[in-house]
C-alpha cells in the first residue's frame, strides 16, 4: 500500500450521473487484485475523508475508476478538471479469489460494475456475464467490455431482459454446472440479499464486494464493520478483512 499522487487526465460523464476517472500515477501502483480499492483525497479543501472507490482497471501508469455522484465528495470530484492533482491510497483491502473454480458468474448491478470490471477483463471467457441497471441509458457503463457477451436486464424494460439482475440470472441458474460454478456479485445491499435468496438451496459458493461507508480505509478506525457469523469475532473491517468476502459468511 502506498500513497500515490496522480494527474487527471480525463473525468468524462460516461451517463446521467457516472463518471470515467483517468489518474496518471507518478509511480507505479504495486499488482492489485481485482475486487481491491483506492482511497482517493478529494481535490479541494471541502471534504477531509479520503473516498472509497474500486480499481477498473491499471495499466501503468493509468489507474482508472468509475464512479457514480450520490454526495458531496463525488460532486466535487466530478468537477475536477484535467491536470489537477490527486493523491491515491493503493491498493487496499482484499480482491476476490480466483483459486475456487473453473468458472464464475459475475453480477455488477449500477455501479457495482465497477468494481466487477477489472475481474471481468482477468476472468475472459472463464465468466459468464451480468449486469443489471435501471434503463438502457446506464447500458454505457458495460461499454468498455467491448465484445464480451453480457446478459443485460433493466427495471423499465428498455434493454433486454425486464427485471432486476438476480431475476435473471434466477431464470438462467439452470444452465450452469452447480458442481464447477461460482458467483462473484457487487451491487446494492438489497441485490445481494436477492442474490442470496436464490442461491440458498444449493449454497451456491459465492463471493461479494461490500460497500461500507469509510474513514481511514487501512483498518485502524473500525467505522467500516460488518457482522458476520464467525462466534468467536463476528465483526470484521470491510476495508481490511473485506471488501470481499464469502456471502456464506457475512450477515446482510
Ligand atoms: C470498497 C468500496 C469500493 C467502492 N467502489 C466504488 C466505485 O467503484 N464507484 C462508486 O461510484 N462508488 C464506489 N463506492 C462507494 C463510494 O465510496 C461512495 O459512493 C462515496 O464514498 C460517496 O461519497 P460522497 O461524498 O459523494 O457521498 P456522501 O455525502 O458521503 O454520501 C452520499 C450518500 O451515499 C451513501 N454512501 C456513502 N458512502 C457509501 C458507501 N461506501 N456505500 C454505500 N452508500 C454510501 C450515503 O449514505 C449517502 O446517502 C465504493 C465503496 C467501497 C467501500
Ligand atoms: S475504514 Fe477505518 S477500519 Fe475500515
Amino acid at each position: 500500500m502506498d500513497d500515490i499522487e496522480g494527474k487527471i487526465t480525463k473525468n468524462d460523464e460516461v451517463a446521467p450521473g457516472y463518471y470515467l476517472l483517468r489518474i496518471k500515477l507518478s509511480r507505479p501502483m504495486d499488482p492489485f487484485v481485482p475486487g481491491q480499492f483506492v482511497m482517493v483525497r478529494i481535490p479541494g479543501k471541502d471534504v477531509f475523508l479520503r473516498r472509497p472507490f474500486s480499481i477498473y482497471d491499471y495499466r501503468q501508469p493509468v489507474l482508472t475508476l468509475m464512479y457514480k455522484v450520490v454526495g458531496k465528495g463525488t460532486e466535487i470530484l466530478s468537477k475536477s478538471r484535467k491536470n489537477e492533482k490527486v493523491f491515491v491510497l493503493c491498493p487496499l483491502g482484499k480482491g476476490f479469489n480466483l483459486r475456487r473454480r473453473k468458472h464464475y458468474v459475475v453480477l455488477g448491478g449500477g455501479i457495482g460494475i465497477a468494481g466487477v470490471h477489472a475481474l471481468i477483463r482477468r476472468l475472459g471467457a472463464r465468466s459468464s456475464v451480468f449486469f443489471g441497471c435501471a434503463a438502457k441509458e446506464e447500458l454505457a457503463l458495460i461499454k468498455d467490455l467491448g465484445d464480451l457477451p453480457v446478459a443485460a436486464s433493466t427495471l423499465d424494460g428498455s434493454y433486454g431482459f425486464r427485471g432486476t439482475v438476480v431475476e435473471l440470472l434466477s431464470e438462467r441458474l439452470a444452465t450452469f454446472r452447480k458442481e464447477e460454478m461460482e458467483v462473484l456479485a457487487c451491487g446494492p445491499v438489497v441485490m445481494l440479499k436477492a442474490l442470496r435468496r436464490i442461491l440458498e438451496k444449493d449454497r451456491i459458493p459465492c463471493q461479494v464486494l461490500l460497500e461500507e461507508r469509510m474513514a481511514c480505509g487501512l483498518g485502524l478506525c473500525f467505522g467500516c464493520v460488518t457482522k458476520t457469523v464467525d462466534e468467536a469475532e463476528p465483526y470484521k473491517r470491510v476495508c481490511k478483512e473485506g471488501p470481499v468476502f464469502d456471502l456464506w459468511e457475512v450477515c446482510l
